[in-house]
């Protein structure tokens, strides 16, 4: 077991990089398979995506796109509290296959309010790719369809996924030490 420093906290090895990219290879080629002439539209939600979005994307082998996006949170006027917007989206998505590539869904909150936006401008179908998911975290229902693994509610950083923007560039996945 090996045991990195990221800012304050101790963090130790969780899944190695060879299994992530077993893992993520076999997303990819359930995806090679789901979208023969669908010429997909993969969208990255930046930052935490970049990695697992960059992997993903160089094991597909049907004609595909990517494009990556922001999400801003501000607070709506509804009822349902923030609201979230894409910041970059230049893609006309009307009639195209998106898939959307998150880095992990923890509450749910983030997907569960942007994702009725993408379908107000009618992409063909939309599916979700995340890295992880954390199912035991969920308040906020949200259905992944390619997912590359379960973990625990615990927090996680590297492949992409940050503690106070530090740990993406950690190859291998570490989860906070409880000790
Ligand atoms: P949700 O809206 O609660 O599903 O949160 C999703 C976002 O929270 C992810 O895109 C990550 O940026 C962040 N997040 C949730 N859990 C973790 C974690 O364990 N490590 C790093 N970032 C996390
Ligand atoms: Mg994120």
């Amino acid at each position: 077991m090996t045991v990195v420093h990221v800012q304050d906290k101790r963090f130790e090895t969780y899944i190695g990089s060879v299994e992530i990219n077993k893992r993520v290879a076999a997303l990819a080629a359930q995806l090679n398979t789901d979208y023969v002439g669908l010429n997909p539209l993969l969208l990255g939600i930046l930052n935490g995506s970049f990695i697992f979005a960059a992997d993903l994307f160089r094991n597909i082998t049907v004609p595909a796109e990517i494009s990556f996006i922001k999400l801003a949170s501000y607070k709506g006027t509804t009822s349902t509290g923030n609201v979230i917007t894409a910041i970059g989206l230049e893609e006309n998505i009307a009639g195209r296959h998106v898939i959307i590539v998150e880095d992990i869904i923890d509450t749910g909150r983030t997907l569960h309010s942007f994702l009725p936006q993408v379908m107000l401008q009618q992409p063909a179908s939309l599916k979700i790719a995340c890295f992880l998911s954390k199912p035991d975290a969920r308040e906020y229902q949200v259905d992944a369809d390619y997912i590359g693994f379960e973990i625990p509610n615990n927090f996680v950083v590297g492949y992409g996924l940050d503690y106070d923007g530090q740990g993406r560039n950690l190859p291998d996945l570490y989860t906070l030490c409880t000790d």
